[in-house]
Formats: structure tokens, sequence, C-alpha cells
């Protein structure tokens, strides 16, 4: 893929930049992220009985495991399937507990440090591949996706205006494209943010293929052509910045945001759990140290609050809000706090399933889809709830591939034929909004 319509004399530019990016990922030709996840397991667990779930959910407390499926040790229960990164120190004392009990469990991952270096491209590849053109093929650092946006802000001004909406706990950029053919016409808009969630990688990979797409075939598809020219899509590639970016250099599997707290050492809200609806109820946790941590108020986050700004500002022609997370399979909407219809659930559900199945036409990959209190697990304070009842008619939350297998370590083979299918899927949707819903 050739960088869209870069001149020659800039490409260079991006060479020291690109060598900058190495000097992160290895330093003094050591393993990723010092080869801190060496030995390291990802295993799959099934509770049988309330009893076990309740002393799987005592053990993953001791044992402090990284859960990555659900993502609250609260939603743990029996018959549900349970993914957990334990770390290598743990590993042996969870393997004894469960030959003891009986507990159904399968090993996924059984060294994560090799896992996640066979997922990622050679150094070598990357920067030869960097050089000829922009690679939508492999994982971005923040640095280079923020430098690809101001690039495309030059070159495509015509259809691509980048700007800020605020910054970020560390004091980063929110940086935020708005897509679409200029017009003095009303237009009403869609709303797309990836990467709520630092360690799901394949979420901005997604922004960015989509953007791609668009300026691609923006002159040869006749369906991104009505898109583009009849709606503004505003674009977040990267929602939590400093999350993501410790995702690069510390911790690979970092979910919350960096902020500090007054009484804890430990760091960082849940980005998804810090909006105001049903606030810091079921599916969200009050403890700092947990992935849940809906945060000390509503709209605590900077990251969250520039967005519900900008949303609360805009929401008069914002038809549709579309959050792209990992993992699961499964096309969400809402609500996510409590078991109930939707008022405008025949068109909603409608969308979700011509979508699902534009989706499967690809490669025959199946999503679930339906409200996401009963398809993935109840959760509080999320934005897809916050923005539904923010007058925003249409809204999803995506969960891309897989279903386990690699989890958040999707390799980057994987990310053309993942971001290939969901465009389908996100088309699909967007024509559907053009239409009539009754
Ligand atoms: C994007 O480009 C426009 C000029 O076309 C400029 O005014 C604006 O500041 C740029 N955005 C950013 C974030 O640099
Ligand atoms: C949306 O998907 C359905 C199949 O699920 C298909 O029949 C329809 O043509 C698609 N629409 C667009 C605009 O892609
Ligand atoms: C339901 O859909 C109609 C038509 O699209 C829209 O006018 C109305 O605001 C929607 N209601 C809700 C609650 O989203
Ligand atoms: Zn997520």
């Amino acid at each position: 893929m050739k960088f869209l319509g870069k001149p020659r004399s800039q490409r260079a530019a991006f060479l020291p930049l690109c060598l900058l990016f190495l000097k992160i990922l290895h330093p003094g030709h050591s393993h990723l992220y010092s080869s801190r996840y060496a030995g390291d397991k990802v295993i799959r667990l099934i509770p049988g009985t309330e009893e076990e779930a309740y002393a799987l959910k005592k053990i993953y407390q001791q044992l402090k495991v990284d859960l990555w499926q659900p993502s609250s040790i609260s939603q743990v229960s029996e018959g549900t399937v349970t993914d957990v990164h334990i770390p290598h120190n743990g590993s042996q004392v969870l393997l004894a507990f469960l030959q003891e009990t009986n507990i159904q469990y399968k090993i996924l991952m059984e060294d994560l440090q090799k896992v996640l270096e066979k997922g990622s491209s050679l150094p070598t590849q990357r920067s030869r591949r960097s050089v000829s053109g922009y690679n939508y093929e492999v994982y971005h650092s923040l640095e280079e996706i923020q430098n690809w946006m101001h690039h495309l802000n030059k070159t495509h001004s015509g259809l691509i205006h980048m700007f800020s909406i605020g910054k970020s706990y560390e004091g980063r950029s929110l940086f935020v494209l708005k897509l679409g053919r200029r017009s003095r016409a009303y237009k009403r808009a869609v709303w797309i943010d990836c990467g709520i969630h630092a360690r799901e990688w394949i979420g901005p990979a997604f922004c960015q293929w989509f953007v791609k797409e668009a300026l691609l075939t923006y002159r040869s598809d006749p369906t991104m052509r009505k898109m583009l020219n009849h709606l503004y899509f505003y674009i977040m590639p990267v929602f939590n910045v400093d999350g993501y970016h410790f995702s690069w250099t510390n911790d690979r599997f970092w979910r919350k945001t960096r902020s500090r707290n007054s009484r804890f050492r430990c760091r960082g809200v849940d980005a998804n759990r810090n909006w105001r609806v049903k606030w810091c109820d079921e599916g969200a946790s009050m403890h700092p140290c947990d992935d849940t941590y809906c945060g000390p108020f509503p709209e605590s986050e900077p990251e969250v609050k520039a967005v519900a700004n900008f949303l609360r500002k805009h929401k008069k022609h914002i038809r549709a809000y579309l959050s792209f997370h990992a993992y699961a399979q499964m096309l969400l909407y809402p609500y996510s706090y409590k078991y109930a219809t939707i008022p405008n659930f025949s068109c909603v559900e409608s969308a979700a399933h011509k979508a699902v199945n534009a989706l499967q036409s690809v490669y025959g990959v199946q999503y679930r889809y339906g409200p996401a209190s009963s398809t993935l697990y109840v959760s509080s304070g999320n934005s897809m709830d916050w923005a539904y009842k923010n007058g925003i008619p249409y809204t999803f939350a995506f969960e891309l591939r897989d279903t386990g297998h690699f989890g958040f370590l999707l390799p980057e083979m994987l990310i053309k034929p993942t971001c290939t299918e969901t465009m389908l899927a996100v088309k699909n949707i967007t024509m559907h909004l053009l239409k009539k819903c009754p």
C-alpha cells in the first residue's frame, strides 16, 4: 500500500521516526518489554457452579491475575467463560488448584512472551516497508499515528480536517479527523472512536484503515462517495492516548487511562466506565486498583470530558456513534447498564443484523449481535449508553476479532482481513442511516 499521495521528498521524513520507534521497542537488542511476560500463561476457565465461581474470584484476587474476558472479577460467574492472564509466578498455584477442584480449563497460551514476539513483524521488515510507503498492516505507535494524521491534514485538505478537542491527563493532544466533502449544505455526521482501552490495538489500526479506504476509494466506489458527500465522519483514532502510549512502552496489557489517584498508588480509570449514565453501578468498580475503576466522579478523565463535551455540542447533527473495542466478535447496541429494550429497537436491530451479515460475507467470520447487557455483560457508565441517552439514535460498540485464540495479541497478519470485513459492516450501518427508518 503506497502512502496516499505522498510526495517522494516527504517520505524521507518518516525514516527518523521509524528509527525512533525501533529504539522504544528494542532497547539494546533486548526482548520486547524486557521479557516481562516470559512464562506467563493465558488460561480459559469455565466455573461449573457458583461455588467454583466464588473460589475462582478469590484466587484471582490473591494471584493478581490480569483478566482478559470478562473485564471485571464481579462478572465471573457460573457457566461463563473467563480468560485470564496469569503471571509466571502464579501459574503453578492456579494449575494445582484447578486440578484439585476439577474446574474445566484450557491453556490458551503457554508462554505469553513468545506469542507477543511472534505476532509482531521483524524490525527489519518494518523499516523497509515504512520507507516505501505507509504500512497499514502493522500496529503503529502513538507518535506514528499522530504524524500520519498531520500528514493527511496537509495532503488531503479537500476531504480531511484535523483538529484537537483537548488535552489528555499527561498533556497530549486529543486529535480528531473530520472526514467528508466540505459542503455549505447541512450535513449529518457519524462519530467513530478507537482505542478507549489501551491494549486493544486492533481498534486504532481499524480507524486508520477506515480513513485510508475512504480516501482511496472516494472516486471509484459509489457507496463511499455517497457516504463522504452526504455525511461528515469525526474519527478519533486513539481515544486513550496516554494509556496507548504506555501499552507500547511499559505494559502491553494496560487498559485504563494514566491519571493519578490521591489515595492509592494504582493509576488510571476505565475510560469506558467514567460516563454519566448509571455511573459506577453494576459492572464497574469503585476501587482504583481495578481494571474497571469508574473514577472519582463522572467525566473525571480529561479524555472522557473532552469527547463528551464535543458530542454534547454537536449532538444535533450526529446520527451515529461507533466505538471500536476487542476482543469478542460482537456488535453491541444499548443498553449495557440494564436488561431492557431501547425505544428504537427495530431500526437499530435491523441495522446490526445486516451489518453482521455483510461482515460475515467476506471470510465467514461470525459475530454475535444484540443489546450489550445480554450479549456481553452488564456494564454501567460506558460511552455507547451515554451517547444513546444523549439523543444519538444509532450507537454501537464493535468487539473486533478474535474470540480468544490470540486475544489482545491479534497478529499483524490479521489486521488486513479484520479491517476488510469490519469495513463492510461500517459501510452497511452508514448506508442504513442515510435511509429512512420507520
Ligand atoms: C490542519 O490543516 C489546517 C489548514 O489546512 C490548519 O489550519 C490546522 O491547524 C491543521 N490542523 C492541525 C491539528 O494541525
Ligand atoms: C447491507 O448488508 C445486507 C446483507 O446483510 C445487504 O443485503 C445490503 O445490500 C448491504 N447494504 C449495503 C449498502 O452495503
Ligand atoms: C427513533 O427514531 C426516530 C426516527 O429515526 C427519531 O426521530 C427518534 O428520535 C428516535 N428515538 C430515539 C429514542 O432514539
Ligand atoms: Zn474495550
